[in-house]
């Protein structure tokens, strides 16, 4: 079976994505030059999308890695938010931005960045490749932002339904009738 045949249509193309990966490659170089810069990829949907950002923002850099989990019921947010994998490194003293796939109700951002405000970070910021605002629950301030897309549920480039769909080389959205027999 082709992963393809799941996909209703493309949003956003491979071409599109890096293209506009290495202008917020380029802002966020001119943004943190002379500071020291930890980015940290929320796993794992984030995990194209900091590989590509990482190699475009021209900057001696850390690297770090969290993981936590939205507790999603199928393509449904719950709000609650846990942390799975943490920080390896000490941060203190250190710019922080988290990268992750989208903002999309905001808890999860919301809640990360409150919790390394508070372990001596100097700043936490957010580059999120994908901004779905209208179903935003939490105030949460993006600072670098890819593109901002119609609440749709959507997959590839990194970003799931139920594990699966990861390895598109595009965003896509995914069909209806893939998700609407088992959410309610
Ligand atoms: P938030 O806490 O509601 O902002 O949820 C953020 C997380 O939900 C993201 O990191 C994604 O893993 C997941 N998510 C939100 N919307 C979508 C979508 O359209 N497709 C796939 N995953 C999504
Ligand atoms: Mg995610």
């Amino acid at each position: 079976m082709k992963i393809e045949q799941n996909v209703e249509r493309v949003l956003i193309s491979a071409e599109e994505l890096s293209a506009r990966i290495k202008e917020l490659g380029a802002q966020i170089t001119a943004d943190y030059k002379g500071e020291p810069l930890t980015i940290v990829c929320i796993l794992k949907g984030a995990v194209m999308f900091f590989a590509e950002l990482a190699k475009e923002i021209d900057l001696p850099l850390q690297m770090d890695f969290m993981r936590v989990s939205s507790y999603y019921a199928g393509t449904k947010s719950t709000g609650a938010v846990k942390i799975l994998l943490d920080l390896d490194e000490d941060i203190t003293g250190r710019h922080i931005l988290l990268v992750e796939d989208i903002v999309d109700c905001g808890n999860t951002l919301a809640y990360l960045q409150d919790y390394l405000r508070n372990r001596g970070a100097k700043s936490v910021n957010i580059c999120a490749l994908l901004n779905k605002p209208a179903r935003r629950r939490k105030d949460v301030h993006v600072n670098y932002a890819g593109f901002v897309i119609p609440d749709e549920f959507i997959i590839g480039y990194g970003l799931d339904y139920a594990e699966d769909y990861r390895n598109l080389p595009y965003i896509g959205v995914l069909k209806r009738s893939v998700y609407e027999k088992s959410d309610n």
